[in-house]
């Protein structure tokens, strides 16, 4: 079996880590790249040494030597391009959030079972060391039932502008953006629960914040700061049906003292914290122990993760096994992320049933 050949669809900002993660894998061969900005396109095929690229996705779906694509777009293309790539017959590596609304994540999931290809939803946390390592604490058991799980996402200053802070292109603000991470981080890792029902409000109060000087944060490639429509603070809780809950806050910016990531479970034989870092709690001999697992990354490591995640799409490209982040749970966090909005402007907990 020859290389697996790759298009990367965006070359902005992240396409960098699935470019790099790619020319790390041995199976797998940059081929084309394609962006709507053809000197952006350009540029990251000299550094990555692709033969082709294009300004226009159609035509390298048409590329009959692409075996798989990344879509390293804006949110509101996601479902269109990763469509059209599966109906070409390509395997899709979509970023997160898979869309934006879950009319077009159903599409989606019908695409996949029409084209019989692989899609992997870009969740990268549930790829990083930290994460499999509690994974498997938490698949033998060890923790026991987890019955809550809390996350906080908070940026005090982190609007990245441009497609993100503009609603018809985003979909949203940091609860699609950087929500759609730790939600998901905590579904996956409670065993994916069925949801009951969603309670959620959003603000838009402090706008972007672009006065702000000295304090430098992530930016979309083609940053603006003129154009701002999306929330800045989101929180949510979100029930299941086997009784477990996940309360969530997220921020664009907020009066924070500091920044803030924390991923924290909780079950009834120990608890655990994934950020700020790895950390198992639980009680031996009527005594309660802080474990800390000895491992390289102790908190999430952005390249590694993204190797991990490249490698595992190569893999199930190549053998067929399936991916550990599917459409289906693309399709679950969309569920998630639009009842979160959805509540916020009706004002009332959404019931999924
Ligand atoms: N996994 C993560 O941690 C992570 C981090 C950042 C961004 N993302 C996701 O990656 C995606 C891109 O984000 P980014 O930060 O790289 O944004 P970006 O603005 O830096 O880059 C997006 C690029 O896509 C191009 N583009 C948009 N529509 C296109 C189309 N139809 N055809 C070809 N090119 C098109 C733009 O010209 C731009 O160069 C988003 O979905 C975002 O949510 C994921």
């Amino acid at each position: 079996m020859g290389t697996t050949k790759i298009g990367v669809i965006g070359a902005g900002s992240i396409s960098e880590s699935h470019l790099k993660a790619y020319r790390g894998n041995p199976d797998a061969e940059i081929a084309a790249i394609c962006d709507l900005n053809r000197e952006r396109a350009a540029r990251q095929a000299e550094k990555y040494g692709a033969a082709r690229t294009y300004t226009d996705y159609r035509e390298l779906l048409a590329d009959r030597e692409i075996d798989a694509v990344s879509i390293c777009t804006w949110n509101n293309t996601h479902a269109e391009i990763a469509i059209a790539a599966l109906d070409a017959g390509k395997h899709v590596l979509v970023e997160k959030p898979l869309c934006q609304t879950v009319g077009q994540a159903l599409q989606v999931e019908e695409a996949v079972r029409r084209s019989g290809k692989l899609l992997q939803v870009g969740f990268v946390r549930r790829y990083a060391d930290n994460t499999r390592v509690l994974k498997q604490f938490l698949d033998s058991g060890e923790l026991g039932e987890i019955y809550y799980a809390k996350a906080s996402c908070l940026r005090r200053l982190g609007n990245p502008g441009g497609w993100f802070a503009d609603k018809a292109r985003s979909g949203g603000g940091p609860l699609i953006d950087l929500g759609v991470h730790v939600i998901d981080l905590c579904w996956y890792l409670m065993g994916r629960p069925k949801v009951k029902s969603v309670s959620g409000n959003t603000y838009r109060r402090l706008g972007n914040r672009s006065n702000v000087k000295n304090l430098s944060f992530y930016k979309a490639a083609d940053y603006d700061a003129s154009r701002n429509d999306v929330e800045d603070l989101a929180n949510a809780l979100i029930r299941f049906e086997n009784g477990a809950s996940l309360m969530v806050d997220v921020s664009f910016t907020l009066h924070a003292k500091q920044d803030e990531l924390t991923i924290k479970l909780y079950g009834d034989k120990g608890g655990a914290e994934i950020e700020p870092e790895l950390a198992i709690v639980t009680e031996k001999h009527d005594t309660i122990l802080n474990v800390q697992p000895q491992v390289d990354n102790l908190s999430f490591d952005f390249g590694a993760a993204f190797q991990n995640e490249i490698d595992g799409f190569i893999d199930c490209v190549r053998s067929g096994k399936p991916t550990i982040s599917p459409v289906k749970d693309g399709v679950e966090l969309m569920k998630i992320l639009c009842a979160v909005y959805e509540s916020s402007e009706q004002g009332r907990e959404i019931s999924f049933h």
